[in-house]
């Protein structure tokens, strides 16, 4: 697939793309073309990567010989990465992970993991489903400047519209040649049209600044509001992708492998109380945020939905306090 047609060309100086419909289909196709290209099974990975057997975060219905090629690390820990390569010198095929999820990155950490991948001959895979097109138009890669060996895109890349994309070193996508790779709406042209059409107004240049912009004005509006209502909790993430935590209880809000998930909060506990609380009169007052997932600021916001957002979590704080 030609990398022009989806405008990839510009944005990613890679030489070869395959576009696929959805998100998993193009991570499945990353951990095939590492099989391939180094010969091994096992593969490492950190963050939401899909739903496909080798990524699912549930065991329930995958086979245990799956589950057994199938490692992880903790983020922001080199060590604990090292440690599983060490363990598994020789067989890993691929480390892919996020660039980030919630926490941004530790300066040298993403190059550190590339420089361990690469030490062990496996294939470093930036999966940038949702940092692709937001952070920056060549995604985290760009923005803290460490190239993978692939990577993957969809979400902002269309806007909407079903495409992902696989991209990457020639070398280890012509592997995919020797599999077998489809989709039944896989050739569908309006996607692509969208995703063109998409990436060319990303390109005039407004539209990511915008989403820092806002999504820094609702950190910082969030973090003021945290200080004046003295509850307990912390604006985090990244401007475009931020997010609300409740520290109370000394609650490990992102689990043992550090990635974002549904918090396991001990029911009525005074972090639990918070976040159901907050939750509930935001969107009372009209204001729809994920619970437990990091959110997503876009093009379309304006900075009069900023300021009603903070004015009806300034209620939701006063009814947080109240309830504790
Ligand atoms: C980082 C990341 N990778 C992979 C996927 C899987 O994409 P899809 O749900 O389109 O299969 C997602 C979906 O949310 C994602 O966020």
């Amino acid at each position: 697939m030609s990398l022009g047609l989806v405008g990839l060309g510009d944005v990613y100086k890679r030489q070869v793309a395959s576009l696929f419909k959805s998100g998993s289909d193009s991570t499945t196709a990353a951990v095939r073309a590492a099989r391939i290209w180094t010969g091994r099974d096992k593969i490492v990975r950190w963050g939401y990567n899909g739903w496909h057997d080798w990524a699912c975060h549930r065991p329930a219905g995958i086979a245990r010989s799956v589950r057994e090629d199938t490692l992880t690390f903790r983020y922001n820990d080199l060590d604990s990465l090292e440690d599983v390569l060490e363990r598994n010198k020789g067989r890993v095929a691929c480390v892919i992970m996020m660039p980030l999820e919630i926490i941004p990155p530790q300066p040298g950490f993403l190059e550190g993991v590339k420089r361990l991948v690469h030490e062990h001959g496996a294939v470093f895979i930036l999966d940038e489903m949702r940092s692709g097109f937001r952070m920056a138009l060549g995604g985290a890669q760009e923005y803290y400047g460490v190239t993978p060996d692939l990577a993957t895109f969809s979400k902002a890349m269309s806007n909407g519209y079903a495409i992902s994309a696989l991209v990457g070193r020639r070398d280890i996508m012509m592997g995919l040649l020797q599999s077998h790779t489809s989709s039944t709406f896989f050739t569908n042209s309006i996607a692509m049209a969208a995703a063109v059409a998409n990436i060319e107004r990303l390109k005039q240049g407004d539209v990511i600044p915008h989403m820092w912009r806002l999504g820094q004005g609702l950190l910082d509006g969030l973090s003021r509001l945290i200080e004046d209502s003295g509850v307990e909790a912390q604006a985090i993430g990244v401007a475009p992708m931020p997010y609300l935590i409740f520290t109370y209880d000394n609650q490990n809000w992102f689990g043992d492998t550090g990635q974002n998930g549904k918090p396991t909060l001990e029911k009525g506990s005074r972090s639990e109380v918070a976040w159901r609380t907050f939750y509930t009169e935001t969107t009372r007052g009209g204001v729809l945020f994920h619970p437990n997932h990091h959110w997503f600021v876009s093009a379309a916001h304006t900075d009069a939905d900023l300021e009603r957002t903070l004015s009806v979590c300034a209620d939701a704080f006063a009814a947080v306090r109240r309830a504790l």
